[in-house]
């Protein structure tokens, strides 16, 4: 996210020209390209993928020349290689430390990224980007079709996923930064659509079908906004368990793996160090500030009843066995995002009932389904 700025800003760069102009003037593309350079060696090395198509069309297109870029690329990648060698080694306190490039040899050449999954090599086409552009994707389509100054701002973006979809780990954050350049297309393409003559039939149905697709756009992010915020059944619980246990002192919980992933994070330590620099601790407000959050990995249920400090578990519902009962109670079940189903029942309902009543009724059509994912346990004493 840190890098979106930047890559948005380049992109800025290379759109803002004098109208109907197919090629972004050199002062900006160099500008463009210092960024990105920035971007890459200081945030995000994936953008180098970007930087590269980016630079090659550039050349090739005779946006400017070799030497230029050359020199672009040099005065801007020194300078900061420099800035983010002297900046994350005085953090880390290891000298030299460049943390992209550490990164990079990390996950791409000694290939670890693959430890965190695997998709397929077209993921990112079929799955990642149509769920980040929704309608845009068809509409950008359109505007790749109708406009070759389109074509040529997409070519390097597309050729950007192209490269970064050779990587198995695949995550939509990876590719975010073409987010910006495919509404652009898409906004030529509804710009197409809205513009035919209104008095034909065509042209009435082409503004309709723009006017849908907002909507449609509108609705989906809706659903998927409230997938997400019910999809941290870690997070809610460790809220509730600090809200539950507030006032009580000794606490030692052990956080299980799913907990931990779905947003039981260190910023709900809230009855533990660290807390946030220049607040006054929360034990100045009579918050006991003595819990022990574990999040020790691969422990079974017979070792955590075995480690006698665990006064508590935010544990996966299969825990639930009788012979985990007998040391353990539950205090409270977490639930989560699980889909959502098509309601029909509530569609015949509507129609049987008056107009108000019936509308109401309909807003059920759209049902979340939820399962029980976590348990707040407390040892038997
Ligand atoms: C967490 O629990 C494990 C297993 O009992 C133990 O080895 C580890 O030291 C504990 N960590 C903390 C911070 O108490």
């Amino acid at each position: 996210m840190f890098a979106l700025l930047p890559a948005n800003v380049a992109l800025y760069l290379l759109v803002d020209r004098v109208p109907n102009a197919t090629r972004p003037s050199q002062e900006n593309l160099h500008r463009a390209i210092a960024i990105l350079t920035f971007a890459s060696v200081v945030f995000r090395s994936e953008l180098v993928l970007l930087l590269g198509p980016l630079v090659l069309q550039a050349i090739v297109r005779q946006y400017t020349s070799i030497a230029n870029v050359l020199r672009v690329g040099i005065i801007a990648g020194t300078l900061s290689v420099a800035l983010t060698v002297l900046v994350d080694s005085y953090f880390w306190q290891r000298w030299p430390l460049w943390p992209e490039l550490h990164g990079v040899y990390f996950n791409a050449i000694e290939g670890k990224s693959a430890e965190w999954g695997v998709s397929p090599f077209h993921a990112y086409f079929s799955s990642h980007l149509p769920k980040l552009l929704l309608s845009a994707a068809p509409l950008s389509m359109l505007g790749a079709i109708l406009d070759k100054r389109i074509r040529g701002l997409l070519v390097p973006y597309v050729a950007f996923l192209l490269l970064i979809s050779g990587l198995g780990h695949k995550e939509w954050r990876f590719v975010i930064y073409s987010v910006p350049a495919f509404n652009i297309a898409a906004a030529r393409g509804a710009n197409w659509l809205i513009s035919r003559k209104k008095s034909s039939l065509i042209g009435r149905l082409s503004y309709l079908a723009v006017a849908a697709m907002l909507g449609a756009n509108c609705l989906a992010t809706f659903l998927l906004a409230r997938s997400a915020c019910a999809n941290y059944p870690g997070g809610a619980s460790l809220y509730a368990f600090n809200q539950l246990l507030a006032s009580e002192h000794n606490v030692h919980v052990h956080v299980s793996n799913l907990a931990a992933q779905s947003g039981a994070s260190l910023f709900l330590h809230s009855h533990a160090p660290p807390f946030l620099p220049g607040l006054a601790p929360p034990s100045k407000f009579g918050r006991p500030v003595d819990w022990v959050y574990n999040k020790t990995e691969g422990l079974s249920v017979d070792a955590l009843t075995a480690a006698p400090q665990f006064t508590h578990l935010i544990a996966e519902i299969p825990v639930l066995t009788p012979e985990a009962m007998e040391h353990w109670s539950p205090v409270a079940v977490v639930d989560g995002f699980d889909g959502w189903a098509f309601n029909i029942e509530s569609v015949k309902a509507a129609f049987k009932m008056g107009l108000g009543e019936g509308l109401r009724t309909l807003r059920g059509l759209l049902e979340m389904r939820r399962s029980e994912k976590l348990v707040i346990l407390k040892r038997k004493v």
